[in-house]
């Protein structure tokens, strides 16, 4: 039985439910709110900052796309939908006759887990005369075993396939969700089903499928608004606009992206742990190359202090995000998304502005891209993923 901290029991979570209201003590304050005319709110969004605008017409002719609507007037699709649950799992995938074809032609490296084991050498060394040979390296050489847990079944943590087909050791790797494509309907009666035993969350750019009454509506948005916007605040072009739908208790993991997102609440209520890019070496993120890339590697729920010591220091904002409201992540800002209760969403996606004058101190964004921009370099140099670490020590360890 869990206790709150007055020790007083906490409602009993239903199969298939979590606790969506988990106490952090990293969470040190609230994302600000202002109504969107507010200039103060405009100018922390023109600044990078974290907002949650209330009142916006921007997506007001979607507020009434419920799942009925939805189910009326999406259209044939198909829609991108991630499961994650027994039915996605090794075993159920074999066994299983009710999987689908998408998720049955799923090539899971689970299944090829042991024979990467074998094949690759972890070493680093013996492999040519290329490798750097660094003094007293031994131990860097010998890699970490790392202990691979299936993740919770509300957990979808997001993979980059292309990534996943380069990466060298795939035992650092382990699937958990299967992007799969379905029709609405079919989508919709997984969303009705058992929780406890399978969860769904479609996450499908609006495109020209969509029926004409969605269309009529997306025309509706409040354009000049955005472009005004847009061009206020530095930002390129408009990239996508991604229609979320989850159940209650889903989780996307702590992860940044490298666009600008006006994410748009229609119905439910979502909760956002919001990390700014400083953060950087708390969050421990995959190396670029990883299929996990801008991911954080730390439960967030059950941190491995051994692993990840720096995470005591992390510290977040939330934003509890209602319908109506819209919140703004900004570029390299890391986002934890907890969904508190079944929620449609949609978000507009914008590339980041051209660079103005780049004046010193750098923000921490402007070193995380840099970062990356090294890691890319130096791994396109080398073109060996083992190597990369091994580099990167050399350059490092006991020198600065
Ligand atoms: C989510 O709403 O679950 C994810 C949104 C995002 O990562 O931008
Ligand atoms: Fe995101």
């Amino acid at each position: 039985m869990n206790n709150d901290e007055d020790g007083g029991p906490r409602q009993p979570i239903h199969d298939g439910e979590f606790d969506v209201w988990t106490k952090y003590s990293f969470i040190k304050g609230q994302v600000p709110k202002f109504h969107c005319n507010d200039p103060v709110g405009l100018r922390l969004i023109e600044e990078q900052n974290p907002v949650i605008l209330t009142g916006s017409d921007l997506v007001a002719t979607a507020f009434k796309w419920d799942l009925s609507y939805l189910t009326e007037h999406i259209g044939q699709g198909p829609f991108a939908v991630f499961c994650h649950g027994v039915s996605t799992s090794n075993d159920a995938l074999s066994a299983s006759p009710s999987a689908s074809t998408t998720v049955q032609s799923c090539s899971c490296p689970q299944n090829n887990r042991n024979n990467h084991k074998d094949n690759h050498n972890h070493n680093g060394n013996g492999q040519g005369s290329s490798k750097i040979k660094c003094e007293g390296d031994d131990s860097l050489n010998k890699k970490k075993k790392v202990k691979m847990e299936s993740t919770s079944i509300n957990i979808f943590k997001y993979f980059d396939d292309k990534k996943l087909q380069a990466l060298q050791d795939k035992s650092t790797f382990q699937q958990d969700i299967v992007r799969t494509e379905m029709s609405f309907e079919d989508f919709l009666n997984k969303f009705k089903g058992d929780r406890s035993k399978e969860r769904v969350y479609l996450q499908q750019p609006l495109n020209n499928t969509v029926g004409r009454q969605i269309a009529a509506d997306f025309v509706g948005f409040n354009w000049p608004w955005a472009m005004e916007k847009q061009k206020e605040w530095g930002w390129g072009p408009l990239t996508s606009n991604l229609l979320l739908i989850g159940q209650k208790g889903n989780i996307t993991p702590c992860h940044y992206d490298e666009q600008q997102n006006l994410f748009c609440q229609l119905q439910g209520s979502k909760r956002f742990l919001l990390f700014s890019p400083a953060n950087f070496r708390c969050l421990y993120p995959y190396p670029v190359h990883h299929p996990h890339d801008r991911q954080s590697q730390v439960d967030l729920d059950n941190p491995d202090f051994d692993r990840f010591p720096n995470f005591r220091q992390v510290e977040s904002l939330e934003a509890i995000v209602n319908p109506g409201d819209i919140l703004y992540i900004p570029m390299y800002w890391w986002h934890h998304v907890i969904n508190s209760e079944d929620t449609i969403a949609i978000n507009f996606w914008h590339k980041a502005g051209p660079n103005t004058q780049i004046e010193y101190p750098l923000k921490s964004r402007q070193k995380v891209a840099m970062i990356r921009n090294v890691e890319k370099m130096l791994l396109e140099a080398l073109q060996d993923q083992d190597e990369l670490a091994n580099v990167l020590h050399c350059m490092v360890d006991g020198r600065f």
